[in-house]
């Protein structure tokens, strides 16, 4: 990037695997921008709420208790020697653990939780302070970052998701099958769009993106060009 081009705040939001942290990560490097994986707060509390008995067998989860201990769960981003982030939970790297299928089952319970989501979208709007930001989840040009300067809306069809997330996991040696991650990315879907709290929803502002057929290059540069305008126009 040029020197003296000011930072802005980039916003991608999206359904469930749909590709947003790769391409987000990936272009926060390429700018020289710090990137925060929203999602990734939301499942680091989940696997302390799973690890301390608050969601029970059933899928409830004890909000009350859950929102009380908030103060205690601590979480960070550490920035690995390759420059990827891992995140922190209160000390220990949950990097892996809080990608599996067990945090991803209940993970849009929790983030429903009006407290939960609270506390967090205040921290994560503490980290766009200083601009340079690119965040992904499902609310950030809604309700973390309303005046992002870029604002980006990711969405293929939940097959196309499902395979991608499916050969991820299977990549990283995690025994899962189709079909359950399929079932998963519905079920997410479903409670992420229709939940009363900052619902997943496209920002009147934002800009679509459907990368079901695009190959990563094709999408990096597509990003790069809508990234060029967008800071030729401020
Ligand atoms: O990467 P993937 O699409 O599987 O999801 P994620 O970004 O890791 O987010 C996991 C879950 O956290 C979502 O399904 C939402 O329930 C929740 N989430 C949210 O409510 N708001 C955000 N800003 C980010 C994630």
């Amino acid at each position: 990037m040029e020197k003296g081009t000011p930072k802005i705040v980039i916003a991608f939001d999206g359904f469930s695997s749909s590709g947003k942290s790769t391409m987000a990560r990936a272009l926060a490097k390429r700018l020289g921008y710090r990137y925060i994986d929203s999602g990734a707060m939301y499942r680091a509390v989940t696997l302390y709420a799973l690890e301390h008995g608050m969601i029970g067998a059933d899928g409830t989860v004890d909000a009350e208790a859950l929102t009380k201990t908030l103060p205690e769960i601590n979480i960070d981003f550490a920035v690995q020697p390759d420059g990827s982030q891992h995140t922190v939970l209160n000390g220990k790297d949950v990097e892996s653990e809080i990608r599996n299928i067990e945090v991803s089952s209940h993970v849009s319970a929790v983030a429903a939780l009006p407290a939960i989501r609270h506390d967090l979208v205040t921290k994560q709007q503490a980290f766009g302070k200083s601009k340079g930001i690119i965040m992904d989840g499902r609310d950030i040009g809604t309700t973390v970052f309303p005046d992002a300067e870029l604002k980006i809306f990711v969405n293929a069809p939940a097959a196309t998701r499902a395979l991608r997330r499916y050969e991820e996991l299977k990549a990283k040696g995690q025994q899962v099958s189709y079909d359950e991650i399929l079932a998963n990315v519905e079920q997410r879907d479903h409670l992420d769009s229709t939940r009363a709290e900052s619902p997943l929803r496209r920002a009147d502002d934002a800009i679509d993106l459907d990368n079901s057929d695009m190959t990563i290059a094709q999408q990096d540069a597509w990003l790069d060009k809508v990234v060029a305008e967008r800071l030729k126009a401020l």
